[in-house]
């Protein structure tokens, strides 16, 4: 009997834990919180910090795969981690997620394009940075931003002074304004013997920075695939990355790809695999960190998913009663402003 580790404790863990359950592997929930979503659903938790030596230690002895469904996990807690028990994704893949400069210079020197950025640690620097990449652009924090948090739009040089001051201190980056047509994202696993499988890209709306809809397949050319395709096999091979990969584009006038950010776990535009593959986002991770031959990502349907979003769970007695809705909730108990509370996933015939 295998058991996995997975540090975190929200949705991503929980739909991991339930696929897990499916191939007949037990899941060890690491989180500070109690009753996490996540915890609720598997064979054993431990609450505690992330740097609490003594915690993770029990943790590395009880599981014989740790695995990670947070991105903001230190990477410290993985290498401690990784010297007792494989750990799938690496401190490495993790430090440079988490820090949008590091992030950014990654996929740059791998010849991926990014929006134009620069650091900025000072008013100054936001100021020449303006200058340099234009007036229109957004501000974020380095590290720890989510669902648009952390982030603030620019007009022009005249928002500076306060765009600045919303990052409190913080060291952020400041991206040039990407007029993009679309945004489109991959959901990319690579396994343990270096095999990559993609799923087919999903078009992603946002609103308030927050991911409303994932619509597959995404409206874009045959070329324009091939290449999110090939840069998200170029971005795991460059990692040496082990797991499921998100990897959030837009797609330029022209169909020009920038990589916006990737997330190094299961992502919120990968929920449509529940139900339009055989062989879901959640159990591809799954195989791919406990050494597991990857499964087919094919589709079997298009799909659109949408997320239900704080007041949006006031719909699901509607989607309770609607033929064809693929409903999943979290089981958070308070449904607060931006908090993502679910999802429901719509099925269509396969065009294509
Ligand atoms: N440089 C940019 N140009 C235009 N829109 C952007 C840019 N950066 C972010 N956005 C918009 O904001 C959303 C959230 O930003 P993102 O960097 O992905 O942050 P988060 O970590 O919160 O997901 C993006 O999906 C996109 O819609
Ligand atoms: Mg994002």
């Amino acid at each position: 009997m295998t058991t996995l580790g997975i540090l975190g404790g929200g949705q991503l863990g929980r739909m991991l834990a339930m696929a897990a359950a499916r191939l007949g592997i037990d899941c060890h929930i690491y989180c500070p919180d109690a009753g996490s979503p996540a915890a609720r659903v598997s064979a054993a938790a431990t609450v505690a910090g992330y740097h609490d030596e003594g915690a993770l230690s029990l943790f590395a002895e009880a599981v014989d795969a740790v695995t990670t469904e947070f991105e903001n996990v230190p990477a410290a807690t993985a290498r401690f981690l990784a010297a007792r028990v494989p750990v799938h994704p690496s401190a490495e893949a993790l430090e440079i997620a988490q820090d949008r400069v590091a992030e950014k210079s990654f996929l740059n020197g791998i010849g991926i394009e990014t929006a134009p950025w620069r650091s900025v640690d000072t008013l100054d620097d936001l100021n020449a940075a303006l200058d340099e990449i234009g007036p229109r652009g957004i501000l974020k924090t380095r590290r720890l931003g989510y669902d648009g948090k952390g982030q603030v739009r620019l007009e022009g040089p005249e928002d500076a002074t306060e765009a600045f001051a919303a990052m409190a201190g913080a060291p952020a980056v400041l991206e040039g304004f990407a007029a993009f047509e679309r945004e489109i994202s991959v959901i990319a696993a690579r396994g343990t013997d270096g095999a990559v499988r993609c799923y087919e890209p999903g078009e992603n709306r946002h609103s308030e920075g927050i991911l409303r809809t994932t619509t597959v397949p995404a409206q874009i050319d045959a070329a324009t695939r091939n290449a999110a395709l090939a840069m998200a096999e170029r971005i795991v091979s460059a990692l040496d990355y082990v797991g499921v990969i998100g990897v959030e584009m837009f797609v330029m006038e022209g169909g020009a790809l920038l990589v916006n950010e990737i997330a190094p776990r299961v992502h919120n535009t990968g929920h449509w695999t529940l139900e339009g593959c055989a062989v879901s986002q959640f159990e591809q991770h799954v195989r791919a960190v406990c050494g597991l031959p990857l499964g087919d990502p094919a589709r079997h349907s298009d799909a659109v998913m949408e997320n239900l979003i704080g007041n949006d769970i006031d719909t699901v007695p509607a989607l309770l009663a609607e033929p064809g809705a693929a409903l999943h909730l979290y089981g958070k108990g308070d449904a607060r402003p931006g908090r993502k509370m679910g999802h429901v996933t719509r099925l269509r015939a396969r065009v294509g």
